[in-house]
């Protein structure tokens, strides 16, 4: 049977929805060791998509949420289980119960919860994606990317600070959305048979155009800026970025600021969804703002807070300069 989850209460008790405080990892108070981690910046990394689309849904299982179709997290845990040695961030996450290891993994492997205050806010707002370019920044499971897409966005880039959730949860959740949207518009007698998406990915042929809209890229904030804006490929900036949970760190501002001041286009507008605070790790949306007021590049407005649980909001940002 499947899971489809869209009512609020089954998506804060869903098994790969991070709806509380990040538990932070063991480094935290590995005073020498972390500031040792911070120098090393995490390199950039284009992820090319495979020619076999098999290739990259294959052991994954789907559920479904909101209608989109995502890697269930449980199963790629078991998979990696025995990289516990090889450092791997699947198995360290495990072993540690930890949504965030600073410097090391940075919780993209779990849905979190601003993520769907953001989609909600997509419709509430009726955010037009039509023909846009559009950055999932810190995307994690890369929900927010993929609902632009289905939003006819021109293109979509994904990014996330560690290389195995791009392969392992974005890159899959990407490809299978894609298959299950390009099927939708398929033949009639497709459109017919409306069954629900099937837990294990079906056979697929050749490459779904919404996929061919889409870039992934791996690695810190300032590498992945660096990468895009001296690569030899064209690239415009972008019309829309779209970041969700990614202001829970302060020694992340001025990398998130100048990379957001870097990549959006001069009429752009940034869509943050965030905590107001995070216990345990320090940032939240006062002090991010408090940041960016004196940097003096951005305006921001919050235009919505959502008082369930712990109090969180949205944001828009914009260049100053903007019309
Ligand atoms: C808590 S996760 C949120 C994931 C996803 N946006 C969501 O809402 O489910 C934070 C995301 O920001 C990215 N991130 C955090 N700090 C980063 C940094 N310094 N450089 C690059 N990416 C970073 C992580 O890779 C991760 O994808």
């Amino acid at each position: 049977q499947h899971k489809q989850e869209s009512t609020e209460k089954s998506r804060k008790t869903d098994d790969p929805v991070a709806d509380s405080s990040p538990k932070l990892g063991a480094d935290k108070h590995q005073d020498e060791a972390t500031s040792k981690k911070k120098l090393c910046v995490k390199a950039a990394k284009e992820h090319s998509i495979p020619k076999d689309l098999n290739k990259v849904l294959e052991n994954k299982v789907m559920e479904t949420v909101l209608d989109l179709s995502y890697v269930k997290l449980s199963v790629v845990e078991m998979m990696h289980s025995g990289d516990a040695n090889s450092g791997g961030i699947v198995s360290q996450s495990v072993s540690s119960h930890s949504d965030l290891i600073p410097g090391v993994y940075e919780g993209g492997l779990k849905i979190w919860e601003c993520t769907f205050d953001l989609i909600d806010y997509f419709s509430e707002a009726e955010l037009e994606f039509t023909n846009k370019t559009v950055l999932d920044l810190g995307c994690g499971a890369g929900l927010l990317g993929i609902v632009a897409l289905r939003g006819k966005a021109d293109r979509v880039h994904f990014q996330d600070y560690n290389s195995t959730v791009i392969d392992e949860i974005t890159l899959p959740n990407v490809v299978a959305n894609c298959i299950n949207d390009s099927r939708r518009m398929g033949s009639g007698k497709d459109r017919k048979a409306s069954k629900p998406p099937s837990k294990r990915p079906r056979k697929v042929e050749g490459s779904p155009d919404m996929l061919n809209r889409c870039r992934f890229f791996s690695g810190e904030w300032s590498q992945v800026s660096q990468l895009l804006l001296s690569s030899n490929k064209p690239f415009s900036k972008y019309d829309i970025i779209l970041t969700s949970e990614t202001i829970y760190n302060p020694d992340y501002y001025s990398a998130l600021h100048d990379t957001l001041a870097q990549l959006l286009d001069k009429n752009g507008c940034v869509y943050l969804a965030s905590k107001v605070h995070y216990f345990g790790v320090g940032g939240g949306t006062y002090l991010f703002e408090k940041f960016i007021e004196e940097k003096n590049v951005f305006r921001t407005s919050r235009v919505k807070t959502i008082d369930q649980g712990l109090q969180r909001c949205i944001m828009e940002i914009a260049f100053k300069d903007a019309c």
